[in-house]
């Protein structure tokens, strides 16, 4: 008894402590990737498989400053004193869920005119806050275009001009949705794609890809081109069209997930916020449910696709921003109703702005 007592007020000092990125961070040193997957596998009943990725060892200190980015005190804003009164809320029946089918994904919809399937990359740079958003509203332009918009929009944009963030060094949602709606955003595919006007300008590489090595260990965020184009195949020099968002919706999946699931099925791909804890580094395929590391390295923004149910476990289809060798093909699977490290709690529904996109001509960032 007496025991437990102390192991739990340690537990509760060390939370404390995390509240600090710093603190949170020294906590994560350099992980053995063979022992900690081999303990993964074999765990009875796991529904999920790791994979070393041919890592020797891991340093999650370094993951959580490169493939991370959601600033770990604005994760911590949700999980504290707002849930309640949230929880409150999410109890009022909302939506109709009667139509909506046990299994969905935009992923594999082979979509006519839409290239919903691909897999973003943000290399070695803690920029997930830009490359998220930008992936959801690049879907629901085309969507809600009917493949008229095809053109991916940029993440570098977002990644480098969003002036309260930080770049590579991560960021908050509040401060890119807020950019989104004033300014939006312009075309701009993957690193070298020749997609649309200003492309990400950080190489793929790392630990998760075949590709080159990595230049430095923590890639520097591109200096803010403005609107213009760093594609010398593009039509224009400086792009003229802005992508805006009208407003972002809350879908959170407290106790019914219906709303949630209507939204992805009618209006396409939503945006997650979870944490992310050492183990779901090295996920290689099934459905993910956090078994091991303590701590959370971080805040971590995604794509969510789909769900589905495998074995009566109910999931969420995601896509991943660590290029295509990670996971399944760059995506994964989470458990879904369980609020699996906060992923079912904070839902956001991103609104294109989409009569109004051509009107904006106003500029962010230096030109
Ligand atoms: C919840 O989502 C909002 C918007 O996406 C974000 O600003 C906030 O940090 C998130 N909180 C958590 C706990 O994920
Ligand atoms: C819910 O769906 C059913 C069946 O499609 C329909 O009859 C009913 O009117 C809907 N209710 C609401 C509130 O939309
Ligand atoms: C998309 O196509 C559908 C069916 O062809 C049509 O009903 C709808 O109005 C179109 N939407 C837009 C935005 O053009
Ligand atoms: C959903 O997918 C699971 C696993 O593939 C399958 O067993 C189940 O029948 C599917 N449900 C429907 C309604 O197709
Ligand atoms: C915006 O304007 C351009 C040029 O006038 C046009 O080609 C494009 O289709 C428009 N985009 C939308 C979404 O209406």
């Amino acid at each position: 008894m007496l025991v437990s007592v102390i192991f739990l007020l340690l537990i509760v000092q060390q939370l404390a402590l995390c509240e600090h990125t710093d603190h949170c961070r020294a906590k994560h040193e350099k992980v053995k990737a063979i022992d900690m997957v081999r303990s993964i596998n074999k765990t009875p009943k796991i529904s999920w498989k790791a994979s070393t990725y041919k890592l020797k060892e891991i340093d999650m200190n370094l993951i959580a400053k490169t493939k991370l980015g959601v600033r770990m005190e604005d994760m911590r804003m949700m999980t504290s004193a707002k849930v309640q009164k949230l929880e409150k809320e999410s109890k009022k029946p909302t939506a109709n869920a009667t139509n909506i089918p046990e299994n969905f994904t935009w992923a594999n919809a082979n979509h006519a005119k839409c290239p919903l399937g691909t897999i973003r990359d943000q290399s070695n740079c803690g920029g997930c806050w830009a490359l998220a958003p930008a992936s959801v509203l690049s879907d629901k332009f085309c969507l809600k275009s009917n493949g008229t918009i095809t053109t991916p929009l940029s993440h570098q944009k977002l990644l480098s001009c969003v002036e309260n963030n930080y770049g590579c060094s991560g960021g908050y949602m509040r401060y890119v949705f807020d950019f989104l709606k004033q300014y939006g955003t312009i075309t701009g595919g993957e690193f070298d794609s020749d997609k649309g006007c200003q492309m990400y300008e950080i190489r793929p590489c790392g630990a998760f890809s075949s590709k080159m090595p990595c230049a430095f260990p923590e890639a520097f965020t591109p200096k803010c081109r403005g609107d213009r184009c760093n594609n010398e195949w593009y039509k224009y020099k400086t792009e003229k069209n802005h992508y805006k968002m009208l407003e972002y919706k809350w879908v959170p999946a407290f106790f019914s997930d219906d709303q949630a699931r209507q939204e992805i099925y009618e209006n396409g791909p939503i945006l997650a916020t979870f944490w992310v804890y050492p183990d779901f580094v090295l996920y290689k395929k099934g459905i993910y449910v956090h078994k091991m590391g303590w701590w959370p390295l971080g805040g971590h923004a995604v794509k969510v696709v789909g769900w589905g149910v495998e074995n009566d476990v109910k999931f969420w289809h995601v896509a991943n921003s660590w290029g295509e060798d990670w996971g399944e093909n760059g995506y994964f699977r989470i458990r879904r109703g369980t609020n699996e490290c906060n992923f079912d709690w904070n839902l956001t529904a991103l609104v294109p702005d989409y009569n109004n996109n051509n009107k904006t001509k106003s500029v962010s960032g230096t030109q």
